[in-house]
């Protein structure tokens, strides 16, 4: 399995890409490109701009993107992220971005239901702001419990 990095600039994506490369080793090939170019090979798409520049990013890809390709948008519009849940309405995607998400040291992928429910995922993040500011500290989160260690 390979990994490309995108970016607006072919220049940035090769550093970005180099860099990564150096820190894996040779287990992975990495290699940067411009993000339509990312978009038309990639198998798995990984959205992560900022919240303001997503309606323009999506456009700039919208035309290289295939059908059954999977895109996964890890933006917000709020900074404090509530990590691990994930959303979407075609099962086999979202259980392909399950398993990446568990593939993640420290983080436990949640099957968080349809498309739908990252509304309510994004009205936590505002409560997690807003605890951040009352108790003056950046690490208010929130855990998952109950569910059986294989999901
Ligand atoms: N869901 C979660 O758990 C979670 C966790 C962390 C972060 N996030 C979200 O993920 C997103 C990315 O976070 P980040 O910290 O990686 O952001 P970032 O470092 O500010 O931006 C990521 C990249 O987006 C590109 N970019 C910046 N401005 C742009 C613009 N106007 N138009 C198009 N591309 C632009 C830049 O790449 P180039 O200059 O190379 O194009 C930049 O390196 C944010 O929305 C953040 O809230 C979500």
């Amino acid at each position: 399995m390979g990994l490309i990095i995108g970016s607006r600039d072919a220049d940035k994506a090769k550093a970005a890409a180099s860099k990564i490369q150096t820190t894996i080793g040779s287990s992975s090939r990495v290699y940067g490109l411009v993000n339509p170019e990312v978009a038309s090979k990639a198998d798995i798409l990984v959205v992560t701009v900022p919240f303001a520049a997503l309606p323009d990013t999506i456009k700039s890809l919208k035309s290289s993107i295939k059908p059954g390709q999977i895109v996964v948008n890890v933006t917000v519009p709020l900074e404090t992220a509530v990590g691990g849940l994930v959303c979407g309405d075609d099962t086999d995607a979202k259980k392909v971005v399950l398993d990446l998400a568990k593939a993640i040291p420290g983080v436990r992928g949640v099957d968080a239901g349809p498309l739908s429910n990252s509304r309510t995922i994004e009205q936590l993040t505002a409560l997690l702001v807003s605890l951040n500011i009352r108790y003056g500290v950046k690490t208010a989160g929130l855990r998952i419990t109950g569910l059986h260690s294989s999901t």
